[in-house]
C-alpha cells in the first residue's frame, strides 16, 4: 500500500501564524505538526509515501524529512499549486499510487489511542473498495457524517447535516483500492470549486463498496485548524507526554518500533537533537533496543 499526505491549503483560520510558513510545520507539542499524520501511515506498514504540498511549502518539508531513507522510508513530494480540493490528492498522486491501494491522511489530522496500530494495520491489507475511520462528536453538523449498518459497512453519507442520522464524523485518514485514482479522474468541481473527497466516497458507497471503521471512545482525534484548537492539541500531548514518560508520533521511535531501522541509527537520529529533551528521549528509546555492547538491534511492531 502507498501513502499520500496532503499537506497544502492555505491555512486562513491561523492566519498570522500561517502567513510564510505551513500549518503543517507549526509545532504541536514538541514536534512539527506533520510528524502525527507521518506517524500515522508508518504504524499501518507503509513506508513509500508522497507528500504533497504548496510549491512555497515544499522545500521546507524537503529539508525537514529529505528523501525518508534515515526513516527507513521512501519519502517523494508533490506540488499542489491551488487547494483544489482533497480528491485532488489522487490527481496530484496518480503514479506515486500505480498499481497500488493507497492510504490518504490530511497533514493536519491528529490521531492517538489505545490499539491504534492494529486497528491500522488490520485494516491495511487488501483493501477492497474504501475504508473511511469514523469518530463519534458531539456538534456531527459540523462534520461529514457516516452511518454504518451493524457491521461496519457504510449505508450514509452527509457533509454537515442539519439532522445528523450518526455522531459519526468521517476524519481525515482514508483507504482505497487503486480504483480511487480513475475515480479521481473523472470527478467534476464541486459548487464551491474543489474536488471533494465526500464525492469519492459517495462513489464507493453507492456501489455497496465502503466501510466506516469506528474510532469509538477513548481515542483522540485532534483538530488544529484554529489558534485554540491547535493550542489544546500541544496541550493534550504535552500532558500525555509528560505524565507517561513516553512520546506519541516520535518518527524515530516509530521507525525503530516498526523495524524500518536498526538502534543503532536511530540512535544517531538521537544525537542529532541531544540539545532537546526529544532527542534524549530518542537516544533512550533505542538504547533500550540495543543489546549491551551496543549491537544493532531491531524492534518488533508494538500495538499502539
Ligand atoms: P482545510 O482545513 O480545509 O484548509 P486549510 O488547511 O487551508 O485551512 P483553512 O481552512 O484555515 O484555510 O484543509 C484540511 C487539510 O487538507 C489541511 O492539512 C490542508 C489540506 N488540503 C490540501 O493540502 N489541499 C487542498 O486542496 C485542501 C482543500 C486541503
Amino acid at each position: 500500500m502507498k501513502g499520500i499526505i496532503l499537506a497544502g491549503g492555505t491555512g486562513t483560520r491561523l492566519h498570522p501564524a500561517t502567513l510564510v510558513v505551513s500549518k503543517q510545520l507549526l509545532a504541536v507539542g514538541d514536534k512539527p505538526m506533520l510528524y502525527y499524520p507521518l506517524s500515522t501511515l508508518m504504524l499501518a506498514g507503509i513506508r513509500d509515501i508522497l507528500l504533497i504540498s504548496t510549491p512555497r511549502d515544499l522545500p521546507q518539508f524537503k529539508r525537514l524529512l529529505g528523501d525518508g531513507s534515515e526513516l527507513g522510508l521512501s519519502i517523494g513530494y508533490a506540488e499542489q499549486d491551488a487547494p483544489r480540493g482533497i480528491a485532488d490528492a489522487f490527481r496530484v498522486g496518480a503514479s506515486h499510487v500505480g498499481d497500488d491501494s493507497v492510504a490518504l491522511i490530511l497533514g493536519d489530522n491528529i490521531f492517538h489511542g489505545p490499539g491504534f496500530s492494529d486497528v491500522l494495520h488490520g485494516n491495511a491489507q487488501d483493501v477492497e473498495g474504501c475504508v473511511l475511520f469514523g469518530y463519534p462528536v458531539n456538534d456531527p453538523e459540523r462534520y461529514g457524517i457516516g452511518e454504518t449498518d451493524g457491521r461496519g459497512r457504510l449505508v450514509s453519507l452527509e457533509e454537515k447535516p442539519d439532522r445528523p442520522r450518526s455522531n459519526r464524523a468521517v476524519t481525515g485518514l482514508y483507504f482505497y483500492d487503486n480504483e480511487v485514482v480513475d475515480i479521481a479522474k473523472n470527478l467534476s468541481p464541486s459548487p464551491r470549486g474543489e474536488l471533494e473527497i465526500t464525492d469519492v466516497n459517495r462513489h464507493y458507497l453507492e456501489r455497496d463498496r465502503a466501510r466506516l471503521v469506528d474510532l469509538g471512545r477513548g481515542f483522540a482525534w485532534l483538530d488544529t485548524g484554529t489558534p485554540a484548537s491547535l493550542l489544546e492539541a500541544g496541550q493534550y500531548v504535552h500532558m500525555l507526554e509528560e505524565r507517561q514518560g513516553v512520546r506519541i508520533a516520535c518518527i524515530e521511535e516509530v521507525a525503530l518500533r516498526m523495524g524500518f531501522i536498526g538502534a543503532q541509527e536511530c540512535h544517531r537520529l538521537g544525537e542529532r537533537m541531544s540539545g532537546s529533551e526529544y532527542g534524549r528521549y530518542v537516544m533512550e528509546v533505542s538504547e533500550e533496543f540495543a543489546p549491551q555492547g551496543g549491537q544493532t538491534g531491531t524492534a518488533a511492531a508494538t500495538d499502539w
